[in-house]
C-alpha cells in the first residue's frame, strides 16, 4: 500500500477492541517518530508509553471519559520541554556535535546563537514552540500506525495540568501536549468506521504562486 492509501485507510478511531499492539509495530511506530526533524535537531519531547491498566483508567478520567485510552494497546503521551535552557540545547548539539567528529566549539557557538534568539521571547513563547516540534513526531507516529495497521486516535482531548500532575512532568520540566492511544478498531461498535472520509477539495487546499 502506498503512503496515500494508508492515509485513506486510517481515521481517527472511536472505538478499540482491547488487542494488543505487537511489540515489534510499537516498536517501529516510536522509531518513526524520534526520527521527525526538528527545528536545529533538538528533538525538544519526549514520549510516555503507558500501558498499566489501572493507570489509563485514571487518564481517561481526566480525559471527557474517552473509551479509547482504556481500550487501547498502548497509550503514547507526548511532553515537550517547558523551555530551551542552556544545558538542554548544550547536551543535544555537543552529542551531536561528538557523534558527527566535530569540534565542540562550533556547538557552542550555535547555541549561544539559539539561546539569545530564544531567551527575549520568554518562557510561554518557548513552550509553544517545543510544543510544535512536538507535533511533527506526532504527525509521523500517526502515519506510522497508519502503515502497520495500527489504528490510532490522535488526542488533545484531556486535562493538561492533570497530565502533568498523574506523569510527574513538573519536576522533568515537560509539559504534556497531545496523547496517541494505539490499538485496534471494533468494526461492529465503531460509529465511524464506515463513514467515508472527507477532505478540503484539492483546489481550495493548495494555492499555486507561480
Ligand atoms: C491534534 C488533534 C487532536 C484531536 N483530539 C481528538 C480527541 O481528543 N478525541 C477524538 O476522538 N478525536 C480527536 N481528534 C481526531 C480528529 O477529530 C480527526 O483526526 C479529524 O476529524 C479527521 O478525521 P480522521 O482522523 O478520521 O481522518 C484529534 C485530532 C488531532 C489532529
Amino acid at each position: 500500500m502506498s503512503l496515500l492509501e494508508d492515509l485513506q485507510w486510517r481515521y481517527a478511531t472511536k472505538k478499540m477492541n482491547g488487542q494488543t499492539v505487537p511489540q515489534k509495530k510499537l516498536e517501529y511506530i516510536l522509531e518513526a517518530a524520534r526520527f521527525a526533524p526538528s527545528s536545529s535537531g533538538l528533538q525538544p519531547y519526549k514520549i510516555f508509553v503507558i500501558t498499566n491498566k489501572n493507570q489509563l483508567k485514571q487518564i481517561r478520567e481526566f480525559s471527557f471519559n474517552q473509551s479509547q485510552i482504556t481500550d487501547c494497546s498502548h497509550l503514547l503521551v507526548w511532553a515537550a520541554w517547558d523551555s530551551y535552557s542552556s544545558d538542554r540545547v548544550s547536551n543535544v548539539l555537543l552529542r551531536t556535535s561528538k557523534e558527527r567528529g566535530l569540534p565542540d566549539s562550533s556547538a557552542e557557538a550555535y547555541k549561544t546563537m539559539l539561546l539569545d534568539l530564544y531567551e527575549p521571547l520568554g518562557k510561554e513563547w518557548q513552550e509553544n514552540r517545543c510544543a510544535k516540534q512536538a507535533y511533527i513526531s506526532f504527525g509521523l507516529a500517526i502515519a506510522a500506525a497508519a502503515e502497520q495497521k495500527v489504528d490510532a486516535t490522535p488526542m488533545e482531548g484531556f486535562d493538561n495540568a492533570k497530565m502533568d500532575e498523574f506523569l510527574g512532568l513538573e519536576a522533568l520540566g515537560l509539559k504534556s501536549v497531545v496523547m496517541l492511544p494505539l490499538g485496534y478498531r471494533d468494526e461492529k461498535e465503531d460509529w465511524l468506521v464506515n463513514l467515508k472520509k472527507w477532505r478540503t477539495p484539492k483546489e481550495d487546499f493548495a494555492t499555486t504562486i507561480s
